[in-house]
């Protein structure tokens, strides 16, 4: 499995359907014990699907051979979306990912890139910090959930492009 099969490209339309059952396996795996039940329940694969089919063209799949190991997906300057398949983690691979979507919003006009990361999710922010953001701030955001159980926080992170 060496480096020379790995490949970064824009997603097609046809590359969605995978994409959504990776963002939704690894969003089960990573975030789900993170969120009252009334969010796991409702982001079913069905879910990830409607979430990719409305986000503008801004992804890009690193693929290992003709697998998919992680994507990357943003709206103007939001950095919505870097998840890896749990096989290709700590290998290096999220990093020229991350690269190449910070390269391509800084050719669409991004100068200042933004992302939202789950509070407690220390690998990623160690990530996203050895790769040059920082945090800006933390916020609470609405998620479905019982009385007194509907926001969880998030990480605000930022880098200039
Ligand atoms: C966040 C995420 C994209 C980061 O990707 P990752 O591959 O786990 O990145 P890491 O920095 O943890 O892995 C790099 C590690 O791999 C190891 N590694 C192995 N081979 C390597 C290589 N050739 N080059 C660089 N690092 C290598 C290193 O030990 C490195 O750790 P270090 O920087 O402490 O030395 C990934 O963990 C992920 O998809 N998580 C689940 C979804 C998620 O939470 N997404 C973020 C939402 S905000």
């Amino acid at each position: 499995m060496g480096v020379s099969q790995n490949q970064i490209r824009a997603a097609r339309t046809a590359d969605l359907p995978a994409v959504a059952a990776l963002y939704h396996r690894v969003w089960r795996e990573t975030h789900a014990a993170a969120m009252p039940p009334a969010e796991r329940e409702a982001r079913d694969l069905a879910y990830f699907e409607a979430k990719l089919s409305v986000l503008p063209t801004n992804i890009l799949l690193l693929e290992d051979g003709d697998k998919l190991a992680g994507f990357a997906a943003w709206s103007g300057p939001i950095l919505g979306q870097l998840f890896f398949d749990a096989t290709w983690r700590g290998q290096g691979l999220a990093r020229p990912l991350l690269m190449a979507a910070e390269r391509e919003m800084a050719r669409q006009g991004v100068v200042q890139a933004e992302l939202h990361c789950l509070e407690g999710n220390i690998r990623a922010r160690d990530f996203y910090e050895r790769n040059g953001w920082r945090l800006d701030r933390t916020f609470a955001y609405p998620v479905r959930g019982g009385p007194g159980d509907d926001t969880r926080n998030y990480w605000a992170m930022i880098k200039p492009l």
